[in-house]
């Protein structure tokens, strides 16, 4: 470097490597440089520079990976205005406030709540709460979403009839959202609720040929290596002719079981 800078008519700064070792920010070697000014007021000062580091290129993708998500988290705010989707009832549940009637409902509450703690996006492993009315499925659903908000993941909490709703409505000409926006958004978050599936409307007369089925196929389908939770009040065979089977045997992939039958809550307090 300093034979090159003086072919060239100009005097480059003295060096010497004092170590070189692999940074632990960017995992380059770097080579713990220091430099002496050859020349201006500062002449004869050293510093020390870590020459190879990429800290900084790093720093910067990373400012603009993050950019990017807030970016698609606001817009998904928009798309989905979450509150909306949550019923009141449902906004204030948390694990805390889930106080189990029985034995099996108290062992549902401690496997939901490990998943939430235990959580790892790039592990799929999917939950299905089945059981009767009332037992506290998208309670205890909501109660994990909120755990991983407050991990920092992105999760979406949704009913199945209110999405399919809310898909349909993007084909009104005026919509300001694309069928695509959603896929997309739905496909993305690290965890997705999938509230009452099987109480969706479908044409059981059309079977075959049916719009609801093919799009839960669809949306069920591009989870696939991620993370959801279905809850639903059906029993597998009354689940598997509502949804048909191709659908039923896509929503056990990789999924766990829990029963949540039980007393309705609702009605205890009368
Ligand atoms: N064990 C429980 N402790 C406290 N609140 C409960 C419990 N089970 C249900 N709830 C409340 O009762 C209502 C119905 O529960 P929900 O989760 O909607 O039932 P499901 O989805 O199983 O039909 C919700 O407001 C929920 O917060
Ligand atoms: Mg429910
Ligand atoms: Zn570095």
């Amino acid at each position: 470097m300093e034979t090159a800078a003086k072919a060239m008519g100009f005097k480059a700064p003295r060096s010497r490597v004092l170590k070189e070792f692999k940074c632990p920010g960017c995992g380059e070697m770097v080579q713990a440089t220091e430099f002496t000014i050859p020349l201006g007021p500062h002449k004869g000062e050293t510093f020390v520079k870590n020459v190879g580091c990429r800290c900084e290129d790093k720093e910067l993708a990373m400012q603009a990976v993050r950019n990017h998500q807030a970016m698609l988290d606001r817009k998904a705010r928009d798309m989905f205005d979450s509150n909306s989707l949550i019923n009141k009832a449902l906004q204030k549940a948390t694990f805390e406030n889930y106080q189990p009637t029985t034995a099996a409902l108290r062992e549902a509450k401690l496997k939901i709540y490990q998943f939430a703690q235990t959580f790892d996006p790039d592990e799929s492993c999917n939950l299905l709460l089945k059981g009767s009315y009332g037992t506290g499925k998208s309670h205890l659903s909501v109660a994990a979403v909120k755990v991983l908000l407050d991990r920092g993941y992105t999760c979406l909490f949704l009913s199945v009839p209110k999405l399919l709703t809310k898909i349909k409505n993007t084909y009104n000409r005026d919509a300001k959202w694309s069928e695509n926006d959603i896929m997309d958004y739905i496909q993305r978050v690290d965890l997705l609720v999938l509230d009452d599936v099987g109480t969706e409307y479908t044409n059981l007369r059309n079977d075959q040929d049916n719009w609801t089925q093919s799009k839960l196929f669809e949306i069920m389908d591009s989870r696939s290596g991620r993370n959801t939770i279905y809850t639903t009040n059906l029993g597998s065979a009354e689940l598997e002719k509502k949804i048909n089977s191709r659908n039923f045997s896509r929503m056990m992939d990789d999924t766990e079981i829990i029963i949540m039958d039980g007393p309705d809550y609702r009605k205890k307090q009368f």
